[in-house]
């Protein structure tokens, strides 16, 4: 087991990282010293790894929540049912929430937590890639609102993260892939020698290989502590984690939110960011091409076929991301540095968009011609 430290003051935590951990009644004793307890988790998690959990906790009074799963849960109806069970079972503000399940849960769960009774403590245990190496540490929580993703929530810290890599293990494959799209951004906004790592150890990734995968879980929160301990409330620097996510929110809600997956948006995301990077003179076309590779041999899209360009851009403009003073992209200095780009010209972006559709295109039809 190895941990690390998120570093905040009074509001600093650890993250425990190993296999086997959900199942660890001697980590959980030290962890979870709360005498009541409220697991909140989903219909896909919780048959795989509720029961395990529960054995594990030592609480005098422990209750559990079973979601139905998916990105539609995240609502303030759902914060009201968990609340109200907080109620009905008489919990105090001594209590604790946990969160078991991937990013949906988490944030879905920390958000709760941050309301009941002005906030009790609550743990993170991350079940998908992308809770693992980033959802489950910095304190983002938040639940959508009817027209726009993650618009109601709060910065609240949780009091640990247990991270159990055994759980990767029966996550589906487009789901883990959706994961590496995340591990991929850090390496590009902060850590050159991680990327070139990632490029030479990316088939052992997806294969799960157990040495790799932990190494990656623990390389990222690292990354990801330094970052939220230097900015916690996302004044500044950690801006920089979303590299991708401009382009990616908006083709989410173009798709419906049920078209591409959070990680698969992020992909096309950042390989849209790196041409519009290469547009500017900071990277050249064998940068573009690695990072676009990479992405690829871990399962993800470059590019959106038929993309609306007018449409896409105009949900760009509607991000959250972006301030009043308008659109605020990511985009990279180099390899391994990101860099915070206030309005950047939309012409640029609208060439850039309409490129890489049709350069992918192309690439696309090469491939179906190939294949007999
Ligand atoms: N708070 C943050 O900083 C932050 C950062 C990035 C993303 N997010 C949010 O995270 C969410 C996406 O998270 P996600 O990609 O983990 O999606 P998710 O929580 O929907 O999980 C993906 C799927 O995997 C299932 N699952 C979870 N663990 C499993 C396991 N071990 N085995 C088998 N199936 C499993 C889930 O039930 C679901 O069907 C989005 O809502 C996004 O907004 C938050």
């Amino acid at each position: 087991m190895e941990t690390l430290q998120v570093s905040l003051g009074e509001r600093s935590y650890p993250i425990l990282i190993g296999p086997g951990l959900l199942g660890e009644a001697d980590v959980l004793a030290d962890l979870i010293t709360a005498r009541q307890v409220l697991i909140v988790t989903n219909e896909v998690v919780a048959p795989l790894y509720l029961a395990t959990l529960e054995q594990a906790i030592a609480a005098d009074e422990q209750h559990a929540i079973v979601l139905p799963d998916g990105e539609d849960q995240k609502t303030l109806q759902t914060i009201s049912t968990i609340i109200d069970a907080l109620i009905e079972h008489g919990f105090h503000r001594d209590a604790c929430l946990v969160a078991l399940g991937g990013g949906v849960v988490g944030d879905i769960g920390g958000f709760a937590a941050s309301c009941y009774q002005r906030g009790i403590d609550y743990v993170q245990v991350p079940t998908t890639l992308l809770a693992q190496v980033d959802s489950s540490v910095g304190g983002k929580t938040a639940v959508n609102h009817p027209r726009a993703k993650n618009m109601i929530g709060a910065f609240y810290q949780p009091t640990c993260v247990l991270t159990d890599t055994d759980t990767l293990k029966t996550l589906p494959p487009r789901e883990f892939a959706a994961g590496l799209a995340e591990v991929i951004k850090h390496s590009l906004i902060l850590d050159h020698g991680f990327f070139v790592w990632l490029e030479g150890h990316i088939d052992d990734l997806v294969a799960m290989d157990a040495a790799a995968l932990g190494f990656v879980v623990r390389r990222n929160c690292e990354l990801k502590a330094a970052i939220v301990a230097e900015d916690e409330r996302e004044r500044g620097r950690r801006a920089l984690l979303n590299l991708g996510h401009t382009f990616g929110h908006a083709l989410e809600s173009l798709g419906g939110y049920d078209r591409w997956l959070h990680g698969e948006a992020v992909s096309i995301g950042i390989a849209l960011a790196a041409r519009t990077s290469a547009r500017l003179g900071w990277l050249d076309e064998d940068d573009c091409s690695r990072i676009e590779a990479l992405l690829r041999k871990a399962g993800l899209p470059v590019s959106a076929p038929n993309i609306e360009v007018d449409r896409l851009l105009e949900r760009m403009s509607m991000d959250k991301k972006a301030s009043a003073e308008g659109l605020r992209l990511v985009l990279l200095k180099q390899i391994g540095e990101g860099v915070i780009v206030p309005s950047p010209e939309e012409s640029l972006l609208r060439d850039v968009i309409e490129t890489q559709t049709m350069v992918q295109q192309d690439y696309i039809d090469g491939l179906s011609e190939s294949c007999p």
